[in-house]
């Protein structure tokens, strides 16, 4: 969602630098931008507009410091009055926000009482005013911000600038924010990755914190405003990482990365997951949390959980889990999947979780994320960074994990390897047929829906195919189990509609190939994936069994598929319609 970047030091292309800073930040999702560039100690340049972020004009500007923000619309339309950086009624105070202010209407009704004037229909608005207006009593910029955050309800990440003074105050509550610093200056950000081409020292701050930019220097405040050293960490990838290469999306960069990722884990995490299988052993009652595709992995995680290590596995959508909570205890244990580690739900699941005692798990891709920080226990997904709104590699490497971890309970990790790495084999194949998939999408591209089916393990990778599609070429597809079909979905099936079917040989073979004769009775367009080719299938990919890590090569098939049917239908895989990256507010 919204995108923080801000930096202050010798470097004197600072707008340029915001500007590539914001667009590294582009793929969280944003619907408009801005940007606040000090030129001298009179004069700054602001520039805000909705829209994509271009301003050739921004090169040219010689300055050292600034900030800019890329919105994605809550409180109010996607209009310039709302766009950040907003500004008391003097504008020598400015900031950029991430979250909502829950209590702005109250805050706003007293400001304007007191004269202030307020022009958008923003929460983040009612923050310089409120400074300013403090300002009138309190000399300290930090208390001024200590007051703030006492006065403010809600989950944000802020960052105050004083233009005057050329100050930056930043501070947080959940939302993400990034500290750098590299030899000529300092950075803020809310996402590590935009800070990766140009330093790998990264410090995240913890809620309550107060971070200070003053003379091209970093101070940090505790939550009680006594400073405190800065540790820093080493980020877990380089800059490369990050840029497109040869690659036309990031969607089809990542998906040809699985392979990669897979053998890392396959190689490197047996230490780490028989750790966690301990804590498993060890708890009463564990529950897989996730949203979207993360809660997809999670439903193929109780699949393999009962087929492999016997276990019964509890999933639950993050957003429903803190409705459930009332049976957590000292004993349970929470495992969130989560490739950001920023989704509100899950860390609001994981803060509720916390306060019955429960353990936490977490199993994220990012390095201290705020699911990171606030789990007791974690493993890091090693997928490097996902920039497609998509989840893709992050999901299949959530599959591997949990893979793994049934087969390190069930005594057979080796077992279990070996079949990963068939299952690396088969992605490889998949990603090779790449030409054949791209000849189906167009076939497909003007299609009004689209249903896949499975049994068993497969039925979550029907649904998490479904999303593949639906999410970015915006055609209508829906995941069914198998068995559902005489409960109702077949009345939807009519002349060459598509299904696709997924058809291990497993203990779904037979019955999954029945759901294929009958839609195919019907009319459908039966494509069949599978490691055994049958005349009822009218297009036919081969997948090699694998056990139950099929499901990773079969998932492939899908994403290749949304991405070739995105392209064909004209659209952006890597930026759908209102869709973000890292879904920071309710
Ligand atoms: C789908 C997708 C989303 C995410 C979901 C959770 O392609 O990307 O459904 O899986 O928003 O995100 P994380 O894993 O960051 O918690």
């Amino acid at each position: 969602m919204c995108g923080i970047f801000a930096y202050q030091g010798k470097k004197t292309d600072v707008a340029n630098l915001i500007f590539y800073g914001l667009k590294s930040l582009e793929y969280r999702g944003y619907d408009s931008w801005g940007i606040l560039i000090k030129k001298n100690n009179h004069h700054f340049y602001l520039k805000r507009q909705t829209g994509k972020i271009t301003d050739e004009k921004l090169k040219t500007i010689v300055a050292t410091e600034g900030f800019g923000h890329t919105r994605w619309a809550t409180h109010g339309g996607v209009l310039e009055k709302n766009t950040h950086p907003h500004f008391d009624c003097q504008k020598q105070i400015f900031v950029v926000h991430n979250g909502i202010i829950e209590n702005f209407t109250q805050l706003k009704q007293n400001l304007i009482k007191k004269g202030h004037k307020l022009y958008s229909e923003t929460d983040t608005e009612v923050l310089p005013h409120l400074a300013e207006e403090l300002g009138k009593k309190i000399n300290d910029r930090l208390k001024i911000i200590k007051e703030i955050i006492k006065k403010i309800k809600g989950l944000n990440a802020i960052i105050f600038y004083f233009f005057k003074n050329g100050e930056f105050y930043a501070f947080k509550n959940s939302s993400p924010i990034v500290v750098g610093k590299n030899y000529d200056g300092v950075f803020l950000a809310s996402d590590a990755a935009a800070l990766a081409p140009y330093t790998n020292k990264v410090y995240f701050l913890d809620d309550g914190e107060i971070i200070v930019i003053k003379n091209k220097n970093l101070s940090l405040f505790d939550k009680n405003g006594k400073p405190k050293k800065i540790s820093f960490i080493d980020l877990n990838y380089k800059a490369q990482d990050t840029f497109l290469g040869q690659y036309k999306h990031f969607m089809i960069k990542e998906i040809s990365e699985q392979p990669k990722v897979l053998t890392t884990i396959a190689e490197t995490q047996e230490q780490n997951l028989k750790k966690a299988a301990k804590l498993i052993k060890n708890s009463y009652g564990s529950y897989l949390i996730g949203c979207g595709s993360a809660y997809y992995a999670c439903l193929v995680g109780t699949y393999f959980f009962s087929k492999i290590a016997k276990r019964h596995i509890n999933a639950a959508v993050a957003s429903e889990f803190s409705y459930l909570v009332d049976f957590l205890k000292e004993t349970s244990l929470v495992i969130p999947l989560s490739q950001s580690g920023e989704t509100i739900d899950i860390i609001s699941s994981v803060k509720k979780a916390k306060e019955k005692k429960a353990k936490v798990l977490a199993i994220t891709n990012v390095l201290g994320s705020t699911l990171y920080r606030e789990a007791h226990e974690k493993l890091l997904l090693l997928a490097g960074p996902e920039k497609c709104v998509l989840a893709t590699k992050s999901f299949t490497a959530k599959l591997a994990f949990l893979y793994l971890l049934a087969h390190i309970l069930n005594g057979s990790f080796k077992k279990g390897k070996e079949n990963l790495k068939k299952a690396i084999k088969e992605v490889k194949k998949i990603i090779n047929e790449a030409d054949k998939i791209k000849k189906l999408a167009s076939l497909l591209k003007n299609k009004k829906h689209i249903f896949i089916l499975g049994r068993g393990v497969s039925y979550p990778v029907a649904l998490e195919s479904a999303l593949k599609i639906k999410e970015s070429s915006y055609i209508h597809a829906e995941g069914f189990a198998g068995g559902e079909l005489k409960h109702g979905v077949i009345a939807l099936i009519e002349k060459q509609t598509p299904v696709i079917i997924y058809n291990p040989s497993d203990e779904t073979y037979e019955d999954t190939l029945s759901s294929a004769y009958e839609v195919s009775a019907r009319g459908a367009y039966v494509i069949g994936i599978a490691s055994k080719n049958n005349p009822v299938y009218n297009q036919f990919f081969s997948i090699e069994d694998c056990d139950d890590a099929t499901t990773i090569p079969n998932v492939v098939f899908a994403q290749i598929l949304g991405y070739y049917l995105t392209l064909a239908r004209g659209f952006d895989p890597d930026k759908p319609r209102n869709l973000a990256k890292s879904v920071t507010v309710k």
